[in-house]
């Protein structure tokens, strides 16, 4: 066994139905994950779902429902979710299963007994919306609170605290000297900035359970449930624990029963992540992993927020993609394409549907979608669809676009995947243009330069289909078909130019991406 390329993306909040900036994670995490495969590295992805905390327990007593009975309601949806979106996760976590339950139980014990906890009483401010507690400084100067904290109560309360005080300075320390650690850069500094301006304040990793009932149990305090955050950054770690990971078993020792090594996976590769959720994966994460001794991630990548038409998406106001009803109307491939291309990881989005049909139409539909329809019609036109023999006119370029297109999924930079692809697209539609084989057709004297177009005209395309697999798979086979093709496009070996061989046989042009703007044909 050697140890897997391991991603994982956030674990959303099972409160609410899916949107498009859980989509967009979730289908860049994918590609990420499917780009490593192709290139023949095993690769373990995870996602999974939140369920713990006070927000699902008030929406399922809202609904007179136990939490348990409405987050498997809605794990059902999520998990449909996943399938619609065309995922490759190996795995899918709920942080109310027992597998989950036991590592972060383990945790807390051994930290516990190693000292790293205290109980002490807290009176002050506590928002129920945000779990938090909040000081005087998070208060307005007119002394009224933020609505985003929603409903605020004073409280006087005994918790268990995480001492943060010796974190501090090596952290400080492990940042600077790994710059992968945290990306892009600015992120970076963000936390850097952060941690050396302010001291970390201890860590309240509990509720108690007079007040929060749905939550993991603390092993060693009865009264109290572990706070919803050491609970579920812990999946990450929990998953390769219940597969027997040594890297993740280990540091449990006696705290975890023993078992088969399943899986390699820990320390996770990428942790992918929005950006309101970067000071929990940066700051309390590693320092979690590092006073529990286990190796710490290698990044944590942290991705933009999406708008719409250039307002926050919100559920009160309507002002939402559901990107369900997109797949519905344009299928995944084009949500996925979509949402790739448009935003790289890092900035923030602004989807709007021109934007979103302005791409199909050039990018999709006259692009990939017509070159692929001009060279299978015009091979079954001019030779009866059988493969002349092989040239490589377009050979260098297209390995220049292989090149590039490669590194910048392993980067991982999937919006630069997509950019060095197309600068292949558009070289061959170009082609198209200048060599005209539909004039070349017309003279008997042309025939072997129509060979040689049409032969870099379908072998491009074949290629096209490995480099979009990441992104498109369904679109990837359905080139592949329409070029009958047995091998996979999923195999990047298959990207070298000259696969197809002379006397090859291809199908009948099919239409990838049928233009939306045109009326139907009657
Ligand atoms: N449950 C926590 C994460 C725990 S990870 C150990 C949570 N859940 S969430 O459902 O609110 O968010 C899940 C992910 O979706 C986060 O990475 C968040 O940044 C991302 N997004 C939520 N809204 C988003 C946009 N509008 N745009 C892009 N991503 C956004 O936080």
């Amino acid at each position: 066994m050697s140890k897997r390329f391991y991603i994982t993306t956030a674990i959303d909040y099972v409160n609410g139905a899916p949107h498009l900036g859980h989509a967009y994670e979730k289908v860049v995490a994918d590609v990420i994950a499917r780009a490593r495969r192709s290139v023949g590295e095993p690769v373990f992805f995870l996602t999974g779902l939140d369920e713990h905390g006070q927000k699902v327990q008030l929406a399922a007593q809202a609904l007179g429902q136990s939490p348990q009975a409405y987050c498997d309601g809605l794990a059902d949806q999520w998990g449909d979710f996943v399938r619609r979106l065309s995922l490759t996760n190996d795995d899918f976590v709920r942080t109310t299963q027992p597998r989950h339950r036991e590592v972060v139980q383990a945790i807390l014990s051994k930290l516990h007994a190693e000292g790293h906890f205290y109980k002490a009483s807290y009176q002050g401010y506590y928002s129920v919306k945000e779990e938090t507690f909040l000081t005087e400084k998070d208060r307005n100067p007119d002394g009224t609170w933020d609505p985003k904290w929603g409903q605020v109560n004073e409280l006087v309360e005994e918790n268990w605290y995480f001492r943060m005080g010796v974190h501090q300075d090596w952290l400080v320390a492990h940042i600077e000297a790994n710059p992968s650690f945290i990306q892009p850069d600015y992120r970076r500094n963000e936390v850097l900035g952060f941690l050396r301006s302010q001291k970390l304040e201890d860590l309240c990793i509990t509720r108690p359970e007079a007040r929060l009932s749905w939550g993991i149990p603390l092993p060693f305090d009865p009264g109290f449930v572990t706070y919803v955050w050491f609970d579920a950054l812990v999946n990450y770690f929990s998953v390769p624990a219940s597969l027997g990971d040594p890297a993740a078993t280990g540091p449990l020792g006696a705290h975890y029963p023993a078992r088969d090594a399943r899986l390699e996976a820990w320390p996770a590769d990428i942790h992918l992540v929005g950006k309101d959720i970067l000071k929990f994966h940066a700051v309390y994460w590693p320092i979690m992993l590092k006073a529990v001794g286990a190796p710490l991630p290698k990044t944590v990548l942290v991705h933009g927020w999406w708008q719409k038409n250039g307002e926050k998406l919100s559920k009160t106001t309507g002002n939402v993609v559901d990107p369900i009803a997109v797949i519905e109307e344009w299928g995944v491939d084009a949500f996925r394409y979509y949402v790739t291309r448009e935003l790289g990881i890092g900035p923030d989005g602004n989807w709007t549907d021109d934007g979103f049909k302005s791409r199909y139409n050039a990018e999709l539909a006259n692009g990939l979608g017509n070159l692929l329809n001009r060279a299978v019609n015009m091979l079954n036109k001019y030779r009866d669809g059988v493969v002349p023999k092989a040239s490589s006119f377009l050979a260098a370029e297209a390995a220049q676009a292989v090149a590039k297109t490669r590194a910048a999924y392993l980067e991982p930079a999937p919006q630069d995947a997509l950019v060095a692809t197309w600068e292949l697209v558009n070289r061959a539609n170009l082609y198209v243009e200048q060599t005209k084989p539909f004039s070349l057709a017309k003279d008997p004297t042309k025939a072997v330069e129509l060979d040689e177009v049409l032969y870099n005209l379908v072998e491009t395309c074949r290629i096209l289909a490995v480099l979009i697999w990441p992104v498109m798979p369904g679109t990837s086979e359905k080139i592949f078909a329409q070029l009958k093709v047995c091998a996979e496009p999923s195999d990047w070996n298959q990207s070298a130019w000259g696969g197809l061989q002379e006397s090859h046989q291809v199908g009948a042009p099919v239409p990838l991406f049928p233009r939306k703007d045109l009326p139907p044909k009657k």
